[in-house]
């Protein structure tokens, strides 16, 4: 078909392989800019808020550990800890979308293994997911004797997971 007039000038006449094809054209191309800059930014949000949930995890260890080292352990704090972690370990597989690793630009320890094996990612998690669902389940019952074989097992499954997807930097 031939261009027309309006064609060239970018003007509205919508024939069938005109005008109409180009503003279908322009609108993909626009959608298709938004959708990459959406999930770059998506990824390094989703990087961050990771990083917010490891963090929320570490200091959920925290409190357990410190009240069981206290004379006097509180139960309440233990009870919501535990519950965090078992929330949380639900959660896990879900911080690391594709598109939220180094290539984000977002300071990190993830490693980018996390990305290439996602099998043993996946498995790591799913063992982590068992363990804080028992230990949440023990430390409800208020006896430390019942919860601490499962956190053991939490707290073993955090380092396996680190030992291979995160990187050693401490800082
Ligand atoms: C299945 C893997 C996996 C499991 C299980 C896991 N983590 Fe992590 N954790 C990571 C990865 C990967 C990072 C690095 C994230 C990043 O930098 O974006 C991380 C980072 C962290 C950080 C550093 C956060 C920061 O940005 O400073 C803390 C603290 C942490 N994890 C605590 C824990 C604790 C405590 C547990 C267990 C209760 C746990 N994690 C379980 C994979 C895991």
């Amino acid at each position: 078909m031939r261009a027309t007039g309006a064609d060239r000038a970018g003007g509205l006449k919508l024939g069938p392989g005109g005008t109409g094809r180009r503003i279908g054209l322009v609108i993909t191309a626009a959608l298709m800019a938004g959708a990459a800059s959406a999930a770059a930014l998506s990824g390094a949000d989703a990087a961050k808020d990771r990083q917010t949930h490891m963090k929320e995890l570490g200091k959920a260890m925290k409190t357990i550990v410190d009240q069981l080292h206290s004379g006097s352990p509180d139960v309440g704090q233990i009870k919501l800890a535990a519950a965090t972690i078992d929330k949380d370990a639900k959660a896990l597989p879900s911080w690391f979308p594709d598109g939220s690793g180094p290539s984000t630009g977002v300071k990190m320890k993830a490693l980018p293994v996390v990305w290439t094996d996602k099998t043993d990612f996946a498995a790591k998690a799913h063992t982590f997911q068992i363990a804080a669902a028992k230990f949440d389940a023990a430390a409800q019952t208020g006896q430390a004797s019942a919860y601490m074989p499962a956190l053991k097992e939490v707290g073993g499954a955090c380092k396996a997971c680190h030992e291979k997807f995160r990187t050693k930097d401490e800082d």
